[in-house]
């Protein structure tokens, strides 16, 4: 039969099944802000992963021409399209893992706290479809400053009685696929050999590498830590640099959103051991190690012997992070 042009821009036509064939579930997973620096290879990536059947592209604006692009690629996720703000519930209704890159980024001079009016109230009402729509689904939170925008979620969902700290990530693998990059660089290493863990906050010295439990075990000179706790903490103010005005991360964060959101994916199969670092609400320290399974967030991991400069670190992470919390609060429930 023909197809017509709202047909095309909405996505796939005639499939409309949810299983990956072979047998292995698929998990239903919707992007919002598509049509975006970070949405668009995002899309693409995701469209890739064997773990989703069902792929929903949302954005204000320009998703009809990035599902159409999608939706030709010979993978077997079904891809739809949803164009503005009327259609965010037909996008998370059923959702598995909704991953949120919505969102304005930084210019150079701005820091993240910067983008907090405009992206507190996109995050705010976007949060609001979840409770509503699809309350069981993971969530990954990329927008910035997540350091504030995860607490935003997390105020919204407790208003609507949803809130499940197990399902609520901020997404600061980014700050990992960099600690790993630039330590393997260091040690003259393979990247996928390096695992650094890096926890506290996502803005600035809130980010910290514990480059004493860098695998496999060595050891850093002063300089060498100096070095690299600062170009890990900077990263995104390089690339904003680099960019010069033409926005910030967008393809080693989409990467680094498909490198979690698999993982969620893996946890949510049951799969044994997925274990990465995201910023979560629940004690005891924001951005943690965390064991991820079928309900989200499993076990969060303590942080392990910290020398004297992680102590200290740890200790402003918590003060910062009480005021963006405080600023959530105000921000979801002014009259508290
Ligand atoms: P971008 O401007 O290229 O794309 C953002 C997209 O969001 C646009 O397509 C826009 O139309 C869409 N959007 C705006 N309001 C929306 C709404 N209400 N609902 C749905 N979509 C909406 O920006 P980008 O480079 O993709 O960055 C997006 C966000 O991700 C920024 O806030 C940036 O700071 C953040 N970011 C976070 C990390 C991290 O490590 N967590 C890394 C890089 C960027
Ligand atoms: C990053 O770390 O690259 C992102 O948080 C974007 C930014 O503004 O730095």
């Amino acid at each position: 039969p023909p197809i017509n042009q709202q047909q095309v821009e909405e996505g796939n036509l005639w499939r409309s099944d949810c299983r990956v064939k072979g047998g292995s579930p698929g998990f239903k997973v919707a992007i919002l802000g598509a049509a975006g620096g970070i949405g668009q290879p995002l899309a693409m990536l995701m469209k890739m992963n064997p773990l989703v059947s069902v792929l929903h592209l949302y954005d204000v604006v320009n998703s009809p021409g990035v599902t159409a692009d999608i939706s030709h690629m010979d993978t077997a996720a079904v891809v739809r399209g949803f164009l503005g703000q009327n259609r965010l519930e037909e996008a998370l209704t059923g959702m598995d893992l909704v991953i949120i890159p919505a969102g304005v980024p930084r210019k150079p001079g701005m820091t993240r706290d910067d983008l907090f009016n405009i992206n507190a109230g996109i995050v705010k009402t976007i949060s609001e479809g979840i409770a509503k729509c699809c309350p069981k689904a993971i969530v990954n939170l990329i927008s910035n400053p997540v350091n504030s925008t995860v607490p935003i979620a997390a105020e919204v969902f407790k208003k609507a009685g949803t809130y499940d700290p197990r399902r609520l990530l901020g997404v600061t693998m980014l700050d990992v696929v960099r600690a790993n990059t630039f330590v393997a660089e260091v040690l003259g290493l393979d990247p996928r050999e390096v695992s650094v863990p890096v926890v506290g906050g996502h803005a600035g010295v809130t980010i910290l590498p514990l480059l004493s439990q860098v695998k496999p075990a060595c050891s850093f000179t002063k300089e060498e830590t100096e070095y690299l706790t600062s170009r890990i903490q900077n990263g995104g103010t390089e690339v904003v640099e680099a960019k010069a005005g033409a926005g910030s991360a967008t393809l080693s964060m989409a990467y680094a959103a498909v490198k979690f959101a698999d993982a969620c994916l893996r946890g949510l199969r049951g799969d044994a051991g997925v274990i990465e670092c995201a910023f979560v609400t629940e004690l005891p320290f924001f951005a943690s190690r965390v064991r991820l399974g079928r309900s989200g967030v499993e076990e969060i991991y303590p942080l392990g012997p910290l020398n004297e400069y992680e102590r200290s670190v740890k200790r402003s992470v918590w003060r910062r992070q009480r005021r963006s919390w405080v600023e959530a609060l105000i921000r979801v429930c002014p009259s508290q």
